[in-house]
Parts: C-alpha cells; structure tokens; sequence
C-alpha cells in the first residue's frame, strides 16, 4: 500500500476531505494532535479497530483512546458518568485538551477498542486538524500514537511516515506537534483523581479539581498496555551519571538538560533545552530520541530533568525508554 502525505497546514480543507474519504472507506489515517500524531480509524467499527492493531503490531490487549469531536459526543460513548461533578469539571477545564478520562463504556464501544474492559479512555484533542477530521467524519475516532508497538511516539509527519510507511494509506501532516508527550490519563473515583499515565495536564493542575490519588508503582493498574518499556528507540537508552563518564561512552549520545556539555567524551551531545525549560523539552525529547538511534550511535545517555510539574511526563518516558525490553516489543 503506498502512503501518501499531505500537507494540511497549507491545504486544511482539501486534506480533511481525504482524509474522511479514507475514514469512510474503513482505511486508516495518521493525524497530528496537540500531544503526538495518531493512527485514527472509526472507532464504533471492530473491523476497522482490528486494523489499527495489526497497522502497529499492537497485542489486542492494549486498549485504544477514543478521540471525540465535541464534548456532547461523550453521551454515545459513555453508559453512565459515575463521579459526575469532578468528571464535569475536568472536563469543562481541561477539553479540548490532553487530558483522557476513563468512563464506563456503552454497548457500543466495541469490546476490542476497550481490550474487553469495562472502561472506555475518551478525550476531545486540542488541534485544529483533527477537530476538522472529526467534525467531517461525524464519529469518533481510536487512535492510539502512529507509532509500531513499543517504540518512540512520533511528534512529526515524517516519524509517523517512517513507522507505518506503506502499512497506512494517508497521513496528514500538521508539523511539529505542540506538546511532544502524549495525554494524562485519569481514572476518577468519589472525590478523588487518579493519575494512570502522567502527562502535559500536570498533578498540580488537578488537583484544582480534586484530591489526586498517586497510582503508585503498581503495575498491575486498569491500564494493561502500561508495559515497563515502551516509549524505546532501538539503541539502549541510560540515565546520564557523572560517576560512569569515561571512554565507554565514545560511542554514545548525550541528551542534555540545560547547556550541552561532555562534547568531547561522546560522539553526539544534544539538548532537551538549553534554557531548562520543561515545555520545550517535552516537545523535543521524543524527537531526539529517534535522532540518535542510528547505526554510529551504541546507546544514547539522557540526563534526568526535574521531576515537577511536566517532569513527571518528561521522567516518566524516559524511565520507560531504558526499561529493559521485552522480547517483541
Ligand atoms: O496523547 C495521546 O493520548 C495520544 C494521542 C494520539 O491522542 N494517544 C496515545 O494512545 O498515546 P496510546 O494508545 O499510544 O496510549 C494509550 C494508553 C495505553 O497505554 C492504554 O493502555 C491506555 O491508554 N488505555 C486506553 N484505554 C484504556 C482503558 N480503557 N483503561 C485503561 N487504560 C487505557
Ligand atoms: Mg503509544
């Protein structure tokens, strides 16, 4: 299948067209959010669900986003909105936006969407293209990010290019996305907000809402895709340590945060941001990322950054990143 780019910066209303053209046809599409691009199909469709799965080499295991168009559109999805006034509120302050929200799912949310859970992830994206798609279409869309089981998310049209190349007919490319990590996710619970995967809606922000319940380290959570490594170029990713700086790291990169420094001990040194700047680096660490995983470069070395606010999301991808791996993905 041959994958065809358009630029929806300079044509919006001619690539929203395709692009449900695609949609309706029951194909794929590769779309930029505010967070990371996504791989979008009809999300009420299971034979168009299954595609996703098999586009990404994805276990069925793994449940998918569903993307709305309007906040209305949460009446079809969801059977029941338990914690009503928290979820309004969160809704109300955080939609459009990168937030996804865990609701009970009506009958028709196919199982598959869900991984067979009970609960459907839902969130309403923050980027003018995907609206338009959505808008057009008239349905929701699963999309999870456009990137291959396991691996880096794509913050670019090229990255989703270079992941689904002739496994997907479209992609429309919206530039750089905005934010570079991919949505909080939350579970609410009576008078309390549960973080299942931090992200650019930092703790601090809702705990505006309601009292926030840490996750903890349990992995066992209602979010069966959060396996250990995830998030991994194919070079071995570490935790920058001054203590281990020595010749073994020739052939390593550095992604610094703050100045660069260490040019001289390995072979390619970058920075999440020069000005320690935790929003500038949210947007660039994933594209760094794929930057150095190329063939001259043995494994690539990240300095840990702040773990405040955006840190969180920023840490928690990054740990994710050296996790060990696991066989397949
Ligand atoms: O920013 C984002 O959220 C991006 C853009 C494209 O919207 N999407 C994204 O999707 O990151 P994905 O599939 O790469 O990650 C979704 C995560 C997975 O770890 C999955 O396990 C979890 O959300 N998830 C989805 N549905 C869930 C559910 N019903 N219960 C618990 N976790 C769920
Ligand atoms: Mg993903």
């Amino acid at each position: 299948m041959k994958t065809v780019i358009l630029d929806a910066r300079a044509n919006q209303s001619e690539s929203v067209t395709r692009a449900v053209e695609v949609l309706r046809k029951g194909e794929l599409v590769a779309l930029p959010t505010e967070t990371v691009y996504g791989l979008a199909g009809d999300a009420l469709d299971s034979k168009v669900v299954a595609k996703i799965f098999e586009a990404k080499n994805r276990p069925s295991f793994d449940p998918l986003i569903v993307h709305v168009g309007s906040k209305d559109w949460l009446a079809r999805l969801a059977r029941s909105i338990e914690n009503e006034p928290i979820v309004r509120q969160l809704i109300e302050r955080f939609w459009p936006g990168p937030l996804t929200i865990l609701f009970r799912k009506s009958d028709r949310v196919p199982d598959l969407v869900t991984a067979g859970l009970d609960a459907v992830a839902i969130r309403m994206p923050n980027n003018p293209i995907f609206l338009a798609v959505l808008r057009a279409f008239g349905k929701p869309l699963a999309a999870p990010s456009a990137n291959r089981f396991g691996r880096v998310s794509p913050t670019q049209a090229a990255h989703a290019l270079e992941e689904l190349a002739r496994r997907i007919p479209l992609i429309l490319d919206g530039g750089p996305t905005e934010l570079g990590v991919e949505s909080t996710i939350v579970r609410v619970s009576p008078g309390q907000i549960e973080i299942l995967r931090p992200g650019p809606v930092t703790e601090q922000d809702l705990a505006l809402v309601a009292a926030i319940k840490e996750s903890g380290g349990s992995q066992k959570i209602i979010a069966p895709g959060q396996t250990q490594s995830h998030y991994a170029p194919e070079r071995p990713v570490y935790l920058f340590d001054l203590n281990t700086i020595g010749p073994a790291w020739r052939n390593y990169g550095l992604i610094c945060w703050g100045p660069v420094h260490h040019v001289r001990e390995f072979a390619l040194v970058r920075s999440l941001s020069e000005t320690r700047d935790l929003r500038v680096a949210a947007q660039r660490l994933f594209s760094l990322l794929r930057e150095m995983d190329r063939p001259e470069i043995e494994g690539i070395v990240v300095e840990p950054v702040p773990e405040h606010g955006l840190g969180k999301a920023i840490m928690n991808r990054i740990r994710r990143a050296t996790a060990p791996r696991e066989t397949g993905a």
